[in-house]
């Protein structure tokens, strides 16, 4: 008795002690969950803070009238035929990027301006360029020497239309020797059908058989797919027809991959395939080429042009980093957003100065706008450069750390990790499609971008990259990609890009008698139509249901 009175004494001591513990544990665990919860709270309030000040110091937005392609006055009759325009959905400031307070920063920043070439106020475009030139300084030797073969050969007209004749002819042959591989593969799918595992098959399977790096472009007198009159949306930037160039043949040139056939582009199937998604492009100015121009590729589908609208209302200028194109009639919506490294654009004290820093342990601050999309595209490279970077010189920054020193392409592994994990924990593997776009070439010789380098004398691809070097950066980007949880497919587009020399603005980023068209040429951005179109076509590939495959 006494026994057990003491034993339930004792238990009973037990249960209070043990119910006390839990209790501390469970509101430790609650406590800290609301810290945690609260905290970032806090982090945006301080970004918040941060863009505000940043605004401030900014220099004044340029106006709409020089940046944009059209004038405001001049052909808004038709732009607003085109657009409905819609209420402003978010503040413009929420989407403006906050340009770096340095001068030098200015002279090249490739959203702003090179994007933006018409400006008055400042220089053009060339942005991306300076990256490319280094890593293809090399190159650039080489590719001159085969330029001015190249050359030799060029003027005599005769020889071109002979090229051209031949082309075709050698088409066909390929068409043939493409029938056979039909029926082989024909005959597989069968077989496949039985199989389980097969989406994943089938994809692999595709990629394996078909390198579509390697290949040629071959002259296609159906192509381009659009012109500057079909498509109102192209950027004075790449809209190189209507700012005079003559040579047309730098818009009829089709990738042929060795050893299969891309679909050509059909806009009505696209449009079918992103009913009611949104596809969206994020990073820089190349990207938002590549993005014109699937709008163009897509417009051709659309009989009457009111049911596309921007979003935001407002019309595709250099200014503003963000776009959104609804199609009515299919309730999809194609947008691009701006972000250069994908990764967040801060300010840091350091010691008694605030600089411009870049986080390369934190996601670009507009990651929340990207993150419903159904199809993902991409892109960074061209501005991790020494000059875009202030040398790597207190420029990256890891939590409260400002690196006072760091190599560029360490910090580009870094911000590509940090993009990897954002897209493993944020992205929907269900619902959501992610693609990397690697680094589109570009092509200055006898200088770079801001010291003379030009590319107009070329209206011909290159016939032979025997020189190509695939650049250090796509080779990270590959190694990362594979480690990801997140299926990632890699547009791969360097090498194709790089036999296209021709494919250039050069001169005509601006229109004629602009300031700085004579002296500055952009051969790192591209015409549209033009090698884009192709970027797109690879994408539309891809998207293509896998059945597609007995089809091609
Ligand atoms: C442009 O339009 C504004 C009003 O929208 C008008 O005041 C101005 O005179 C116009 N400018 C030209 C050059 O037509
Ligand atoms: C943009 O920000 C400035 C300064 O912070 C503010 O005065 C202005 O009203 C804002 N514009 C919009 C459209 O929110
Ligand atoms: C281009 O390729 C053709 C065929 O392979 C060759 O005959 C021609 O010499 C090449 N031209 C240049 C400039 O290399
Ligand atoms: C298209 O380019 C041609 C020059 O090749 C030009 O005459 C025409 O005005 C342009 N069209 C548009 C709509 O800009
Ligand atoms: C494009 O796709 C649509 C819809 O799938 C189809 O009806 C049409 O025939 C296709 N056009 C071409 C030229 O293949
Ligand atoms: C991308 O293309 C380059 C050049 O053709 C090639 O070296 C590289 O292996 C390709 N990457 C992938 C993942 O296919």
């Amino acid at each position: 008795m006494e026994r057990q009175r003491s034993f339930s004494l004792k238990s009973t001591r037990f249960l209070a002690f043990s119910l006390t513990i839990s209790s501390s544990l469970i509101f430790l665990t609650l406590f800290s969950i609301w810290v945690i919860k609260s905290t970032p709270s806090i982090h945006q309030e301080t970004h918040f803070h941060l863009n505000q000040l940043a605004l401030n110091l900014s220099p004044k937005p340029i106006t709409l009238e020089t940046l944009t392609g059209f004038s405001k006055n001049s052909s808004s009759k038709n732009v607003k035929d085109l657009f409905l325009i819609d209420a402003l959905n978010k503040p413009e400031n929420s989407t403006l990027f906050s340009p770096p307070p340095d001068e030098a920063y200015k002279a090249d920043d490739l959203d702003d301006n090179s994007d933006s070439t018409t400006g008055q106020e400042s220089a053009p475009a060339p942005s991306l360029e300076e990256v490319e030139v280094h890593s293809n300084e090399r190159i650039e030797e080489k590719k001159i020497e085969a330029a001015s073969t190249q050359k030799i050969e060029l003027p005599n007209d005769e020889q071109i239309t002979k090229k051209k004749i031949e082309a075709p002819s050698v088409e066909k042959i390929e068409v043939t020797s493409n029938e056979q591989i039909k029926k082989k593969k024909s005959g597989a799918a069968s077989a496949k059908k039985i199989e389980v595992t097969r989406d994943k098959r089938i994809e692999e399977k595709r990629l394996r058989n078909c390198d579509i790096t390697k290949g040629r472009w071959v002259y296609d007198e159906s192509y381009p797919l659009y012109t500057n009159a079909s498509c109102p949306l192209i950027d004075e930037g790449f809209d190189c027809m209507s700012n005079g160039r003559l040579d047309k043949d730098y818009m009829k040139w089709k990738w042929q991959p060795q050893d299969c056939d891309i679909p050509r582009f059909n806009a009505t199937k696209m449009l079918d395939l992103i009913r009611g998604k949104r596809l969206i492009f994020v990073g820089d100015s190349l990207n938002r080429n590549q993005w014109e121009s699937m709008l163009c590729m897509l417009m051709g589908a659309i009989r009457d042009p009111k049911k596309v609208y921007e979003t935001h209302g407002r019309r595709i200028t250099k200014e503003k980093g963000d776009y959104s194109f609804k199609f009515v009639d299919y309730k999809c919506t194609v947008e691009y957003y701006a972000s250069h490294f994908l990764v967040h654009e801060s300010k840091a004290r350091v010691g008694k100065k605030r600089v411009q820093t870049l986080r390369i342990d934190s996601i670009d601050r507009g990651s929340s706008r990207w993150r419903g999309a159904d199809i993902l595209i991409f892109n960074t490279a061209h501005w991790w450069t020494h000059y875009k970077t202030k040398a790597g010189i207190n420029y990256y920054q890891e939590g409260n750390l400002v690196h006072p020193q760091l190599d560029v392409s360490a910090a580009f592994r870094r911000a590509l990790m940090t993009w990897a994990s954002w897209v493993d924990k944020r992205i929907n593997l269900k619902k959501t499609r992610v693609f990397f776009r690697n680094s589109a070439p570009s092509h200055f010789r006898g200088g770079q971008w801001n010291s003379g380098g030009h590319c107009r004398e070329a209206t011909q691809p290159l016939n032979a990259t025997s020189s190509f070097i695939y650049p250090d950066k796509n080779g990270m980007v590959e190694e990362i990609i594979k480690q990801m949880k997140t299926p990632v497919t890699l547009l791969n587009i360097t090498r194709l890009s790089d036999y296209r020399i021709d494919g250039h603005p050069s001169m005509y980023g601006t229109k004629p008698g602009s300031r700085y068209s004579a002296n500055i040429q952009d051969c790192s951005h591209w015409c549209l139509p033009g090698v884009p179109d192709t970027w797109n076509e690879l994408l539309y590939f891809h998207l293509l249901p896998k059945e597609e495959d007995n089809l091609l």
